[in-house]
C-alpha cells in the first residue's frame, strides 16, 4: 500500500528538501498530492495505513504530516492525538485533510492537536504555501531541539569528570519522574523532571577539578564556590525557551523547607516544587552512591538518613516518604556494595 515518490537526487540532498508524509487511504489522493508538491522542494513519502504511518513517523521524522480524516483502519483525529501524545514524534507538524469544512472538524482537529485544518479540494499554492511555513516551524525546533542537546552533552562531560557520579543523571531522570507519575503531574512537568535529572547540575562546568573531585570534605572557601553551581547552570540553560521549565529545578535544587539551604536560602512552599523533587531524588542517589571516603548506604541507612532530615525540617515528609517506598518497591539502589551505614 505505500508508494514513494520517484526522487532521481541522492539521498543526501533531501536534507535540503521539505520531507512530507501523506496518510491517506485512497491512492488516487496520494497520487494527486505528489504531483502538486514539485520533487524540487519537496520529498513525499505515501501511505495508506496508519500503522505504517506511526513506524515512518519514528524511523524517518518528516517535517510535516499532511493526513486525511477518514480513513476505514483509523480516523485522522485519533492518530494525531496518537503522534502528538508521544514524545518522540510530537514535535512534528500534522496538516488534517477532510472533504468538508464543517466547524465540527475543525474544533475535533484542534482538540486532536493539529497544527493546520486544510479543506478539499486542495488548493495547490495554499497547500504548499502552508507546508513551508510547517517546515520553518518544525526547523526552527529542530534547531532548539539540538541546543538542548548540546546543554544535556555538556551535562554528561561533567559528570563523567567525576567517577563517582556515573550514571547520576540517569538515575536522577528515572526516579524524578517515576515520583512525578506516582504524584499524577502533567506530561510538561513530567518532561521537566527528566531534563532536570539531566541538566541540574550543568553550572558544575564552572567548577574546578581540584574542588569537583576532591576525596573529602570542602573547606568553607571550596564550599562557596561550589555553591554557585546552581546560578551558573540557570544562567546556562537561561537562553532557551525550551528550558523554560528547567531552569527553576537547576536554580532551587539545593533549597531546604527550613530555609537553610542555597542559592536564595527559600523555605516552605517557596521551593518550587520540581526542584523539591529533583533535590531530593539527588541527596538520595548520593546516599546510596559510593563516594571516596565511604561506601554507599543500604537503602534502609539512607530511609534513616532522609527521616533524620524530616526531622531537622529540610524535606518534605510525604516526598521522603513516596520514594522510600517507590525506591524499596523497584529495587532502586545504585551501590555495588549497599551494606555499610556510614555516613560521615
Ligand atoms: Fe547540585
Amino acid at each position: 500500500m505505500r508508494t514513494r515518490s520517484v526522487v532521481t537526487t541522492e539521498s543526501d540532498s533531501r536534507t535540503a528538501l521539505t520531507r512530507v508524509l501523506v496518510v491517506d487511504d485512497l491512492e488516487g489522493n496520494r497520487q494527486l498530492i505528489r504531483r502538486l508538491l514539485p520533487a524540487s522542494e519537496f520529498f513525499v513519502d505515501a501511505t495508506g495505513d496508519p500503522e505504517e504511518a506511526l513506524a515512518i513517523a519514528v524511523s524517518a521524522p518528516p517535517d510535516v504530516i499532511l493526513m486525511d480524516i477518514r480513513m476505514p483502519q483509523r480516523n485522522g483525529f485519533d492518530l494525531c492525538r496518537q503522534l502528538k501524545g508521544s514524545e518522540t514524534t510530537r514535535l512534528i507538524p500534522i496538516i488534517l485533510v477532510t472533504a468538508n469544512r464543517q466547524s465540527q472538524d475543525r474544533l475535533r482537529a484542534i482538540e486532536a492537536g493539529a497544527d493546520e485544518f486544510i479543506a478539499k479540494p486542495l488548493n495547490p499554492v495554499e497547500l504548499r504555501a502552508r507546508l513551508r511555513a510547517l517546515s520553518r516551524v518544525k526547523r526552527y525546533t529542530d534547531e532548539l531541539d539540538n541546543a538542548e542537546q548540546v546543554i544535556v552533552s555538556l551535562a554528561l562531560t561533567i559528570e563523567a569528570r567525576d567517577e563517582y557520579t556515573d550514571g547520576h543523571c540517569q538515575r536522577l531522570a528515572r526516579y524524578a519522574t517515576a515520583m512525578g507519575e506516582a504524584l499524577h503531574m502533567s506530561d510538561a512537568e513530567l518532561r521537566a523532571l527528566q531534563r532536570g535529572g539531566y541538566l541540574h547540575d550543568v553550572g558544575k562546568i564552572a567548577i574546578p577539578d581540584a574542588i569537583l573531585t576532591k576525596p573529602g570534605p570542602l573547606t568553607p572557601s571550596e564550599m562557596e564556590v561550589m555553591k554557585s553551581h546552581p546560578v551558573v547552570g540557570e544562567r546556562l540553560c537561561g537562553q532557551l525557551r525550551t528550558l523554560a521549565a528547567v531552569r527553576p529545578i537547576v536554580r532551587h535544587h539545593h533549597e531546604r523547607r527550613d530555609g537553610s539551604g542555597y542559592p536564595d536560602g527559600l523555605g516552605g512552599d517557596e521551593i518550587p516544587l520540581l526542584a523539591e523533587i529533583i533535590g531530593l531524588v539527588d541527596v538520595f542517589d548520593a546516599l546510596t552512591s559510593a563516594r571516596p571516603y565511604r561506601a554507599a548506604l543500604s537503602l534502609e541507612a539512607t530511609a534513616q538518613a532522609l527521616r533524620e532530615e524530616v526531622a531537622r525540617g529540610w524535606r518534605r515528609r510525604e516526598f521522603v516518604e513516596l520514594l522510600l517506598d517507590l525506591a524499596y518497591r523497584s529495587g532502586w539502589c545504585s551501590g555495588a556494595d549497599a551494606t555499610i551505614a556510614d555516613t560521615t
